[in-house]
């Protein structure tokens, strides 16, 4: 059966390559409530595309996190998040917290993914090989993620949150 279980105050973590559209998902989330990755490297270095900063960026986030986790408030991670090691940390947060965590796989063909990086600036668009190495790891995760700990495992596809924001974009 289908999971399409998003519970109240929970810990959505993203799951996607670059330019899968995670954050067009996030975005349906009250501003406040998405810890996006880019926006830290940004916050942190005054460059969103600068993963020397990623470091720093993962400290800073985690400090939100955690301060937001301890408060009981819905938070979503608008990261990759296609590294085993990165979604044990989520959940050992969340867990901490007693928080239910969710994945939100956002599933997008490689093909796709690796189109979209054309039109993007320099300092944000992610090479080819990355792109679909981080595709892989996200397609070779999936079946794994209960498994891993997730309470709940959503395809972004089978919930309806985006077809507001797509009725305003194409009014
Ligand atoms: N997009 C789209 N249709 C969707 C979702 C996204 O056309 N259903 C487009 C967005 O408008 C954007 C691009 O796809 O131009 C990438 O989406 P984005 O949400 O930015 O992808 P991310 O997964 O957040 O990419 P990154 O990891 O690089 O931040
Ligand atoms: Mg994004």
């Amino acid at each position: 059966p289908l999971d399409t279980t998003i519970p109240d105050n929970a810990l959505v973590c993203l799951i996607g390559a670059a330019g899968a559209g995670k954050s067009t998902w996030a975005s349906t989330w009250p501003g406040t409530q998405v810890l996006e990755l880019d926006r830290f490297r940004a916050l942190v270095s005054d460059d969103a595309g600068k993963q020397e900063a990623t470091d720093d960026a993962v400290f800073a986030l985690q400090a939100v996190l955690e301060a937001r986790l301890a408060r009981g408030l819905m938070t979503v991670v608008d990261a990759t998040n296609s590294e085993t090691a990165v979604r044990a940390g989520l959940i050992a947060t969340a867990r901490r917290h007693g928080v239910p965590t969710v994945a939100l796989v956002v599933p997008t063909p490689a093909s796709v993914c690796v189109e979209r990086q054309d039109g993007r600036p320099d300092n944000r668009s992610v090479p080819a090989p990355i792109v679909r190495a981080q595709h892989a790891a996200v397609v070779d995760a999936w079946p794994g993620l209960p498994g891993e700990g997730f309470d709940h495992v959503v395809v972004a596809e089978n919930i309806h949150r985006l077809e507001p924001l797509l009725q305003r974009l194409s009014d």
